[in-house]
C-alpha cells in the first residue's frame, strides 16, 4: 500500500495544458494514453499493441457548467493497488483487485472549474470515471450530456440489444456495426420498443464486440448510483460510440450536486473470449459490502406458482375478473372468484410439498395479493396492496405449513412500475414479510414508471432500486428484481440483491421464444453486471402439450439437457426450477441434476467460449468437493471438449462423473426431450468429449469416489 507521503511525491504538478500521460496495466499488456490537447481531454487504449479504443473525447455538460473544453491538467496522481476481497456469493471464493491508477485533475480556463478523471487499468480492462469536487465554481449540475466516446478501430461484430429507456427484454442482434440498424429492425417482431432512445441508432450495454483481429471487447459501466444508465449512440459509418444517458421526461440526465462522481465506464478486453467471461472487473470497481452481518444472505433454489400462468392453459394471477376492483378499498371477499386463480392455499401447499419432498429451498407465489385484476393500468395511483392477500390465499396457513416442512417462502411484489407507491408501502410491506417469515422478495416493474416523469433506467429509478435493496437489508430481506435497470455490479455492495432479470428471460419461451444462441450471448453481455434470474429448468419445451392451451405454436429454443447446463453456464445464487412439478415428475432422472447443482462457487474454469456460439465452464462448489460442468451450443451441433485438469490430482484420487447429455437424435426443434444420463470413472488427466445437439447442451457433476 502506498503511503500518503509517497502519493504526494508521485503527484506531479504540471505546467498548464501538459500533453500526454501514459499508464500500463500490471501485466503490461494494456496501455492507456490520455491527452489534453487544445483544452480537450481524450483517451486511447491498446491491448498487446493493438488499438482497442482510438482517441476518444471525455467530458460532461450540464445546464450550470460545461465541462468539455478549456481544460489544463493541474496534476496527475498515480497509484498501484493489489488487494483481494471475498464475495458473499459468486464464481470465485476470492477476487483479486489489481490495478494501476492514474487521476488527472483538470482546471477549466476562465471559469476555474475543477474536475478529476480517474482511470484504473487492470489486466482485463479499463475503468474510468468523472469526479467533480466541491468547489466555488460548481454547485448544482443538471446533467444534459456525457461526452464520453468509445471510438472503435473498425466494423466489428456486435452482440447487442437496441437502446430503450424502459426495457432490456429484447432478443439479441448479432451483426457488423455497419448493418446494425437493419439487423436490429428485423428482431423487433420478437419484442418491440417500450421507449425507444431518442436520436439515431443506439444500443444498450453491456455491449459485446469482436474485432477482425480476434479481440473481444465488452463495454459497460460499474456502480451505477445516483446517475442515469448509459446507452451508446452508434455511428455506423465511422464506428464510433458515444455515451447516451437516459434522461427523465424533462430531458435532464442527472440532478447532481458537487461533490459527485459518475459511475465507472468499463472496457473489458482480451484476445481470448474466455477471459471476458471470467473477468471480475465490474465487481472490482464497485464499493465493498455495505452490510455488516451477511449471515442471513443465502443462495436459494426455488419453484413457484409461476409457469402455469405462462403456459396458456388458463391459470391467472387475478382472483376475479372484476377489473374495477380497487386494491385496499374493494372488499375482495365479496367478488366472484374467476376459478382460475393459481395462488390459492391448496395449490401453494402442493408446491410446498413438492419442494419439501425434493429438498428445494423455497417457493415463490405470484398473484397472492390484491391488485391483479387491472394491474397494467397506467392511470391509477395504487396498483397493489403488499400486505393484503386475496381471500383464497391464507398467508398464515401457508407460512406455518411451509415452516413445518422446512421450506422458505418468496414474496412477490409486482409494482406495475408504480415505484412511487411502492416506496410509500415498502416499510409496511417488508415488516409484513418478516412477520410471516418471508426473507426474500421478487420485485417487478412491468409497465411505465410512476412517478410519470421517469423511465426504468433514469436517475430517479436507479436511486429507487438502491433504496429498495438497502431498505430490504434493514429487514434482512433478499431481493430479486425483474424489469429493473440492468445491473452494474452493485451486488458486491448489496449482496442481498441476490439476482435480477433485466434482460429477456426464460418467460419469453412462451412469448415468441428465445433463440438457441440467446444463452450463448447473455453471459457475455447482461451477466457481466450481475447474476440473472433467468428461470431455467424448462423440461416441457413445446407448449402445444397443454390441452386447451392458447399457445400451440410456442416452443422454447432449447433441448431439455441444455436447460440443465444453464444452471452452470448462467451462474446465480438464486436459481429457479421454472417448470411445473408434474413435468419434473415425468423426468425425475434429469431433474436430479437441478436438485444437485450448487449455487455458490469456490472457483470457475472457462474451458471453451465464443460469443453467440458456445460456452463450456467447470466450477467447484463452494466449500464442497463437488464439481459441475455446463456446456451450451447455439443452433449448431458441436462437441464439448472438457479436460478435467481442474480436478485436484494429488494422491491418485479418482472421481466419478455423471453426464447429462443430449440424446443422439436430440434437436431443439424436432426432438428436444431426448437425453441420456451415464456415469464414468474419470481421472484429472482425462478429457470428456460430449456431443451437443443443435440448440443443445450438457451438464456434468463430478464427485470423488472412495479409493
Ligand atoms: C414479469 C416477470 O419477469 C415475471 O417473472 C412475472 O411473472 C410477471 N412480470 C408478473 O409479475
Ligand atoms: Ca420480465
Amino acid at each position: 500500500m502506498i503511503t500518503a507521503a509517497a502519493l504526494l511525491l508521485m503527484t506531479a504538478l504540471l505546467p498548464s495544458g501538459a500533453g500526454a500521460q501514459q499508464m500500463s496495466s500490471p501485466s503490461g499488456e494494456l496501455s492507456l494514453n490520455v491527452e489534453c490537447t487544445g483544452g480537450m481531454l481524450s483517451y486511447a487504449l491498446t491491448y498487446k499493441g493493438l488499438p482497442v479504443i482510438t482517441p476518444s473525447r471525455l467530458g460532461l455538460t450540464g445546464d450550470e457548467a460545461d465541462l468539455t473544453f478549456g481544460f489544463s491538467v493541474v496534476s496527475v496522481s498515480r497509484d498501484t493497488v493489489d488487494r483481494s476481497w471475498t464475495p458473499v456469493w459468486g464464481e470465485y471464493a476470492s477476487v483479486r483487485d489489481h490495478f494501476h491508477e492514474m487521476a488527472l485533475t483538470l482546471e477549466q480556463d476562465g471559469s476555474g472549474r475543477m474536475m478529476t478523471v480517474r482511470f484504473r487499468l487492470f489486466d482485463d480492462g479499463l475503468g474510468f470515471r468523472y469526479e467533480v469536487p466541491e468547489q466555488d465554481g460548481v454547485n448544482y449540475v443538471s446533467l444534459r450530456d456525457e461526452l464520453t466516446e468509445f471510438n472503435l478501430t473498425g466494423d466489428h461484430l456486435a452482440f447487442c440489444i437496441p437502446g430503450d429507456y424502459d426495457t432490456n427484454e429484447f432478443a439479441y442482434t448479432t451483426s457488423r456495426i455497419s448493418d446494425l440498424e437493419e439487423e436490429i429492425e428485423k428482431r423487433l417482431y420478437l419484442k418491440t420498443y417500450e421507449t425507444r432512445a431518442e436520436g439515431g441508432l443506439s444500443v444498450q450495454t453491456p455491449l459485446m464486440l469482436k474485432t477482425d483481429d480476434g479481440l473481444y471487447i465488452n463495454i459497460h459501466e460499474a456502480a451505477l448510483v445516483h446517475y442515469a444508465a448509459m446507452l451508446l449512440d452508434v455511428d455506423t459509418s465511422d464506428f464510433s460510440l458515444s455515451a447516451h444517458l437516459v434522461p427523465d421526461k424533462n430531458g435532464v440526465r442527472g440532478y447532481l450536486q458537487a461533490p459527485f462522481h459518475s459511475p465507472w465506464r468499463t472496457v473489458i478486453v482480451s484476445d481470448d473470449a474466455r477471459d471476458i467471461l471470467a473477468s471480475q472487473l465490474i465487481y472490482n470497481l464497485n464499493e465493498p459490502c455495505a452490510i455488516e452481518d451477511v449471515s442471513w444472505i443465502k443462495p436459494q433454489k426455488f419453484v413457484g406458482v409461476w409457469w402455469e400462468m405462462f403456459t396458456g392453459a388458463g391459470a391467472t394471477w387475478a382472483y376475479s375478473d372484476y377489473y374495477k376492483a380497487r386494491p385496499g378499498v374493494t372488499d375482495y371477499a365479496s367478488l366472484t372468484p374467476n376459478g382460475r386463480h393459481a395462488a390459492n392455499t391448496d395449490n401453494v401447499k402442493r408446491y410446498i410439498d413438492f419442494a419439501a419432498e425434493h429438498g428445494i429451498d423455497a417457493v415463490l407465489v405470484e398473484g397472492w395479493n390484491e391488485g391483479w385484476e387491472d394491474w397494467a393500468s397506467y392511470r391509477k395511483d395504487r396498483h397493489f396492496m403488499f400486505d393484503k392477500p386475496y381471500p383464497d390465499f391464507d398467508i398464515d396457513e401457508v407460512s406455518s405449513y411451509a415452516r413445518s416442512k422446512g421450506v422458505s417462502m418468496i414474496m412477490h411484489h409486482e409494482t406495475a412500475s408504480n415505484a412511487a407507491d411502492y416506496e410509500l408501502q415498502m416499510d409496511r410491506a417488508f415488516q409484513y414479510m418478516v412477520d410471516h417469515g418471508y426473507h426474500s422478495v421478487k420485485t417487478g416493474y412491468v409497465g411505465y414508471i410512476i412517478p410519470r416523469s421517469e423511465y426504468h433506467s433514469s436517475q430517479w429509478m436507479n436511486d429507487h432500486y438502491v433504496r429498495v435493496v438497502s431498505k430490504a437489508a434493514e429487514y434482512e430481506i433478499m431481493v430479486d428484481s425483474h424489469e429493473a435497470v440492468r445491473p452494474t455490479g452493485l451486488m458486491r455492495t448489496w449482496p442481498n440483491w441476490i439476482a435480477q432479470e433485466s434482460a429477456r428471460g426464460g418467460e419469453f419461451e412462451s412469448m415468441g421464444g428465445n433463440d438457441p444462441d440467446h444463452t450463448c450471448i447473455l453471459p457475455f453481455t447482461r451477466l457481466k453486471g450481475g447474476p440473472m434470474d433467468y428461470t431455467p429448468g424448462l423440461f416441457q419445451t413445446k407448449l402445444d402439450y397443454y390441452e386447451g392451451g392458447s399457445k400451440p405454436g410456442e416452443q422454447a429454443g432449447t433441448t431439455l439437457a441444455r436447460q440443465l447446463a444453464l444452471y452452470v453456464t448462467m451462474p446465480s445464487p438464486l436459481q429457479m426450477a421454472c417448470d411445473l412439478p408434474e413435468n419434473y415428475l415425468r423426468f425425475m432422472d434429469a431433474f436430479q441434476f437441478i436438485l444437485d447443482v450448487a449455487l455458490n462457487w469456490d472457483d470457475s474454469w472457462y474451458l471453451e467460449a465464443e460469443p453467440g456460439d458456445y460456452i463450456t465452464v467447470a466450477r467447484k462448489s463452494r466449500g464442497a468437493d463437488e464439481w459441475f460442468v455446463g456446456a451450451v451450443t447455439d443452433e449448431n451441433a458441436r462437441e464439448a471438449v472438457i479436460p478435467l485438469s481442474f480436478l485436484p490430482s494429488g494422491s491418485g484420487q479418482k472421481y466419478e462423473a455423471t453426464v447429462y447429455a443430449d440424446g443422439e437424435d436430440a434437436d431443439w426443434e424436432s426432438n428436444p426431450q431426448s437425453y441420456r444420463i451415464y456415469t464414468r470413472k474419470v481421472k484429472p488427466s482425462a478429457t470428456l468429449r460430449i456431443p451437443l445437439a443443435p440448440g443443445g447442451g450438457a451438464a456434468v457433476v463430478i464427485r470423488p469416489v472412495e479409493k
